[in-house]
């Protein structure tokens, strides 16, 4: 995919359908979750188009992706709206370690094992508050996240 280089630049491709027919949210149907084929605007921000991005069709649906400083992210399709999308900042809020996507969730898998629901909120610790949310602004074609 090419973008326009002076506002943004492609990120690389990771976890590619590494959870396709994963329960993506415990309490939403079955859900794909994909690396994010995303453009990074100059503002810091990052552009989502749907239209790249058919996990996200779904409620339920996944994709994860990098910010500009290097953050990972997971935008979430949680209602069919237009505007049901949630972001998650994936840094453990114990010690910064990067969770992972369990069937039900995220796991401190190379932390200390904290949980959190596929939402974000702290289920076990040692971590004691939720994952980040990212703010989230959305359209009928894209969701633009920061
Ligand atoms: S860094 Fe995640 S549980 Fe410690």
């Amino acid at each position: 995919m090419n973008f326009d280089n002076s506002i943004s630049k492609e990120l690389p491709r990771r976890s590619l359908l590494c959870g396709l027919g994963l329960i993506a949210l415990g309490m939403l149907p079955s859900a794909a979750i994909a690396s994010g084929n995303v453009k990074l605007l100059s503002d810091g921000k990052v552009e989502v188009l749907l239209s790249k991005n058919t996990a996200l069709r779904k409620v339920g649906g996944v994709i994860q992706f990098n910010d500009k400083q290097g953050k990972s992210i997971a935008l979430i399709r949680t209602t069919q709206s237009a505007t049901g999308f949630r972001a998650i900042n994936l840094s453990c809020t114990h010690q910064g370690v990067t969770v992972e996507r369990t069937d039900n969730g995220w796991l401190c898998k190379d932390g200390h094992q904290a949980t959190y629901a596929a939402d974000g909120k702290v289920l076990s610790g040692p971590a004691k508050f939720d994952l980040r949310s990212i703010p989230v602004k959305a359209s009928k074609s894209k969701v633009t996240v920061g």
